[in-house]
């Protein structure tokens, strides 16, 4: 499935420089983002800045080469899934509001049919001037969503309304907004990831290399659609993901008794950590001091949190994953029905830039009724988006 597009008008305004940090987190959720600067944008930042961090052209000139101005307006417009403008000044709010398209941002925002979406940012006097607060209202009315300022100290020295919210926040908005699926509205969703940890002594433990890089992908896409989401985490490095009821864990243990707390309440469980399935038999409660010869660890089974889930199950739909070095397919469908599962999504480990950390995995998704789904190589939230339209196309 190809990504969502975003198109980001930058305008003049001292906070554009904010705007790369928005290009930067759109294009880590995988998102493609086309970036369109107004002339005066180009004199805080340059549109090198946002063409290096979007990885596609920056359109700073309908004038300028390519030519094509006439064609890319409406392809831009059309291509859009959602337009976002950062910082949107009196100007452009002006412009739109009243019907001017006069260069290429604002031909753009008139010829798309997507959601257009404004985060105005301007001095507090200007933001308060009755005429763009009239503007404002008027695009409103019409549809257009706005991301209205917070109030703080202004660039300009002023102290009130007319601040950029946070950059994290307007990508967020932007980001949910992108979801016209909303499947997921009512359901409860239960997700763990990452890896847990077995303790040797206070200071010294064993682990895997698990990121959690995909239960969070999948945390976020069930977000999105709608459902309540529980992640249910080991340590992980990841940015926690906004909307989402997070809880920490390190042992397996620890991640048994959190995801049985949750279990019998939820509609769709999906267990992508990597859990050990040893833990150190003999904890030593002192640190251990070294000695001649070797140091021998004896390990001992732990629990097999999906095994105990699948006993127990009830209405949930029941996902476990499956990371194998050899017969994928036939491994996998082994723990469908060791683990009662009604879906595996099977891994090759061996092979090269997927997996273990990436952002792109190469799956296979197994059904408890034998159907084989061979995905193509693709992001870790474009496996998860396939594995819940699967959900769905199945419901
Ligand atoms: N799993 C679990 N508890 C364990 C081990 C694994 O809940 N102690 C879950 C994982 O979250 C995953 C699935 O079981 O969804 C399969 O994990 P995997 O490590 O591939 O399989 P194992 O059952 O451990 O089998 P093996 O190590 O023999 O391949």
């Amino acid at each position: 499935m190809s990504s969502k597009n975003i198109v980001l008008g930058i305008c003049g305004g001292i906070a554009v420089y904010k705007a790369l940090d928005i290009v930067s987190r759109l294009k880590k959720k995988d998102i493609n983002v086309n970036v369109i600067m107004t002339k005066s944008a180009t004199e805080f930042v340059t549109p090198l800045s946002f063409q290096s961090l979007s990885q596609n052209m920056v359109i700073s000139d309908m004038f300028e080469e390519p030519r094509a101005w006439e064609i890319q307006h409406i392809s831009l417009a059309k291509k859009a899934d959602l337009m976002l403008i950062v910082p949107a000044t009196a100007n452009i709010i002006g412009k739109v509001a009243n019907g001017i398209a006069d260069d290429m941002l604002s031909t753009t925002i008139m010829a798309t049919t997507a959601p257009v979406v404004f985060a105005p940012a301007m001095n507090t006097n200007m933001y308060r001037n009755p005429i763009v607060q009239d503007n404002i209202q008027k695009l409103q009315r019409f549809g257009y969503k706005f991301i209205l300022p917070s109030s703080g100290r202004l660039a300009c020295g002023d102290v009130g309304e007319g601040k950029l919210p946070d950059t994290e926040y307007i990508s967020n908005v932007a980001l949910s907004m992108l979801y016209d699926k909303k499947d997921l509205i009512g359901k409860k969703v239960l997700v763990t990831a990452g890896p847990t940890v077995s303790y040797i002594d206070p200071v010294r433990y064993i682990t895997n290399k698990s990121s959690g890089k995909m239960g969070y992908a999948i945390a976020e896409e069930a977000r999105d659609r709608g459902a309540e989401v529980t992640l249910i985490s080991g340590p992980s490095s990841l940015e926690k993901p906004y909307g989402v009821k997070i809880i920490d864990v390190d042992t397996n243990e620890d991640m048994y008794n959190k995801v049985l707390e949750y279990y019998n309440d939820s509609d769709i469980v999906i267990k992508s950590a990597a859990v050990a399935d040893y833990k150190v038999k003999n904890y030593s409660e002192k640190k251990i001091k070294k000695a001649d010869g070797d140091l021998n660890i004896t390990f001992t089974r732990d629990n097999d949190i999906l095994k105990v889930l699948g006993d127990k199950k009830k209405n949930q739909i029941l996902i476990g994953f499956a990371a194998e070095s050899n017969d994928l397919i036939e491994n996998a469908k082994s723990k469908i029905y060791k683990k009662n599962l009604n879906y595996i999504i099977a891994n090759d480990i061996t092979l090269k830039d997927t997996g273990f950390s990436s952002d792109d995995n190469l799956v296979t998704i197994i059904s408890n009724t034998g159907e084989v789904y061979n995905l193509d190589k693709m992001s870790k939230r474009n496996i998860a988006r396939k594995m819940f339209d699967l959900l769905e196309e199945k419901r």
